[in-house]
């Protein structure tokens, strides 16, 4: 046993305002957060609209397993743990494909599985009789992840056997989920324009906590800015901006802008940050777009949804949405100091292309490695680590606008500039680790 393997070890690295720097720093305590937090959370496994077709699967890593996602003949989503039965070989190692048929087939030694990961014949059979095979793990085939929710097409999973019901997971934040599929006049999503995917060298919680902080783009993305304004001195009065434009320009906004547009913390971590307005609200109109949305979902519901643009909707702790231009962020931790980031854009079905057009370049611009705007957060992301390795403090403070009273308040609006959403997240980060811990 480690040192720190025992909740009220982690209990002390967290207090009401700060946190100990060992949480991004320790490799012991990155292998319990595999185990315990990654375990006992609901995490995003991927988006329907990317296994269209019977037989069609995508595998990724969750907290080091290495998982396959597929759907089944009936038109089931099923999670399965990529590991076969027989010798631990993966089922498939592409990123993702088709099974060619009703049947999964193991490449090495050909075990093959139905669709529902039982075994279904294995070569030699008779040299299996009276073996023990039949009453062993292995004839129960592929084994299914614990949890699976499937909510209006985004795909979560759980990997520990107890622990908490999806609804009561994630609760009102569902609701972010509803503001991106609604804007479709037809309620669906189809991902589209493939994925960026980005290493950056931190722990993972640096990213998640920059998604909730939005004092930074002042400082941060300064350049960024001062560049598209010195780029952007229109002819003509009144020309309209190009779409770069109108999404670089907006980082520029004060620290007065990022305070009023208010923030939103739930329990269990989640957040959302820019409930009142944020740096999409301003983002030109498409066309007759409002008009057909009003047509399917009724005027009210239909300004409800295009009315909330959050900056970011955080359902803690692997993915970040935005409700405007329609992309998401997907965070995958794969070692202490070692972090994947996704962006997906999505095509939002019924809507006209601009808003995938809006999407694609929101995503080119703000996320990806050659983008204007990532580089300058992992650039500072990628320091602290560096930075916390110091002997100067062993505290990270998270003090802006902390009130005592505040850890008694789980589901509170708050300002946009308070730390209280980071805080949040470690107040459920807690949490997630010791129920873990105690339940095995
Ligand atoms: S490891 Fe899969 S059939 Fe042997
Ligand atoms: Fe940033």
């Amino acid at each position: 046993m480690n040192q720190l393997d025992h909740p009220q070890a982690i209990r002390d690295l967290v207090r009401p305002d700060q946190v100990h720097k060992q949480l991004y720093l320790s490799e012991q305590l990155f292998d319990l957060e595999q185990r315990h937090f990654f375990g006992n959370t609901w995490n995003y496994a991927g988006h329907a609209s990317q296994i269209p077709q019977a037989g069609d699967y995508i595998t990724f890593d969750l907290a080091g397993q290495p998982l396959l996602v597929l759907r089944d003949h009936e038109g089931a989503v099923r999670v399965f743990f990529n590991r076969c039965a027989h010798k631990g070989a993966q089922l498939f190692t592409s990123e993702s494909g088709n099974t060619g048929g009703r049947f999964l087939r193991c490449p090495y030694h050909a075990w093959t599985y139905r669709m529902d990961g039982s075994l279904l014949a294995y070569p030699l059979k008779a040299g299996y009789e009276c073996s023990g095979l039949a009453g062993s793990e292995a004839s129960h085939g592929l084994v299914p992840v614990p949890g699976l929710q499937v909510y209006r097409d985004f795909i979560f999973v759980r990997l520990s056997r107890g622990g908490i019901a999806f609804d009561d997971y994630f609760g009102p934040m569902r609701s972010a989920i509803d503001n991106m599929v609604d804007r479709s006049p037809s309620g669906e999503l189809r991902v589209e324009g493939g994925v960026l995917r980005n290493t950056i060298h931190c722990n993972w919680k640096f990213y998640l906590e920059n998604i909730n902080d939005p004092v930074h783009p002042v400082t941060v993305h300064e350049s960024a800015v001062r560049a598209a304004q010195a780029v952007w001195q229109p002819a003509v009065a009144d020309t309209p901006q190009p779409m770069s434009v109108e999404q670089i320009l907006p980082f520029g906004a004060k620290y007065e802008f990022f305070h009023g547009m208010g923030g939103q913390v739930y329990p269990n971590g989640h957040s959302v940050s820019g409930t009142h307005f944020s740096i999409h609200s301003g983002y030109g109109e498409l066309g007759d777009y409002a008009r057909d949305l009003e047509a399917a979902l009724g005027q009210e519901r239909a300004r409800q949804v295009l009315e909330q643009s959050p900056q970011n909707a955080v359902l803690y702790p692997s993915l970040a949405l935005k409700g405007s231009p329609q992309t998401i962020r997907v965070i995958r931790p794969v070692a202490v100091d070692r972090t994947v980031i996704e962006a997906w854009n999505f095509r939002t079905v019924g809507a006209p292309e601009l808003l995938l057009e809006r999407a694609l370049a929101y995503s080119r611009l703000a996320f990806s490695p050659m983008s204007f705007v990532a580089h300058d957060d992992v650039h500072l992301f990628e320091s602290q680590q560096r930075g916390l390795r110091s002997r100067g403090s062993d505290w990270v403070s998270l003090h802006r606008e902390f009130s005592a009273d505040e850890p008694d308040q789980p589901n509170q609006a708050t300002s946009g500039t308070s730390e209280w959403l980071i805080r949040n997240q470690y107040r459920a980060w807690v949490r997630f680790m010791t129920e873990g811990m105690a339940s095995e």
